[in-house]
């Protein structure tokens, strides 16, 4: 395992943008804390407590026909790793890792392009391994930890060995086959399928059904007036009707 360790930086995924050239394939780079954690749809990722992990996967495949879906594939990593734990996960499309409707992990994909090519990608995980109900309370979505789900302080490095293993063991297939090989996993893990949810898209929202997923990951719902969509990007809420 290649890993570059930093105590506090701005965030790993950014550092790992900014040093691709220098930073080989398959390097884990983490930290302690990040001052500039960041999530998707430009959320900030609260970076401060040294018990969980920031990790960032330097990855440079030959061919990045399949980076779109490498967050997908992380999810169902992330939901082995805590079954190892014998913690019982879902994912929320497209990538939140959730236990009970409460995130335990979030995934962001970055990469450096230049003269439109691909030099490389930032595949960035933050997990909550341990803190305490008062602290998960803070944060300002339904959140939890795998402290609070085993009872005891998650051990950091045997962690980060389990996400390792498992990242690689399935990897070089996943880069040949794409979503289609992790589909049926994926989708036994879905959340909210055939149910309404609310979908965001910056400031629009929507009410739909969901459907299924695409052999692409894609997800298919139904909207008000009974079209069939298919959604590539979406921030997804359980919307009870
Ligand atoms: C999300 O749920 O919106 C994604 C959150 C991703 C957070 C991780 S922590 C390590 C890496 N560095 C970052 O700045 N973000 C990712």
């Amino acid at each position: 395992m290649k890993i570059l360790a930093f105590e506090t930086i701005d965030s790993t995924n950014t550092w790992a943008l900014r040093n691709i050239d220098n930073v080989e394939d398959k390097t884990l780079v983490t930290a302690f804390s990040q001052t500039c954690g960041h999530g998707r749809f430009r959320r900030k990722w609260v970076s401060d407590n040294p018990e969980n992990l920031y990790l960032t996967f330097v990855l440079k495949p030959s061919d990045y026909a399949h980076a779109a879906n490498l967050t997908q594939y992380l999810s169902v990593i992330m939901v082995r790793v805590l079954k190892s734990y014998n913690v019982c996960a879902n994912i929320k499309w497209s990538n939140d890792v959730r236990i009970q409707g409460k995130k335990i992990a979030g995934i962001l994909c970055e990469s450096t392009v230049r003269g439109g090519k691909i030099k490389g990608l930032a595949l960035g995980i933050g997990v909550n391994l341990n803190m305490s109900e008062t602290e998960v309370k803070k944060i300002d979505i339904p959140a939890t930890a795998l402290n609070l789900h085993t009872g005891i302080t998650t051990a950091k490095d045997e962690f980060l060995k389990r996400l390792y293993d498992e990242f690689f063991e399935d990897y070089d297939e996943f880069l040949e086959k794409g979503f289609s090989y992790i589909k049926e996993e994926y989708r036994a893990n879905l959340e909210y399928l055939g149910e309404n949810v609310q979908v965001s898209n910056g400031a629009e929202k929507e009410e739909v059904l969901m459907l299924d997923i695409t052999d692409e990951g894609e997800l298919i719902v139904k909207d008000k007036n009974g079209t069939q969509k298919i959604l590539r990007t979406a921030d997804i809420n359980f919307n009870p009707v």
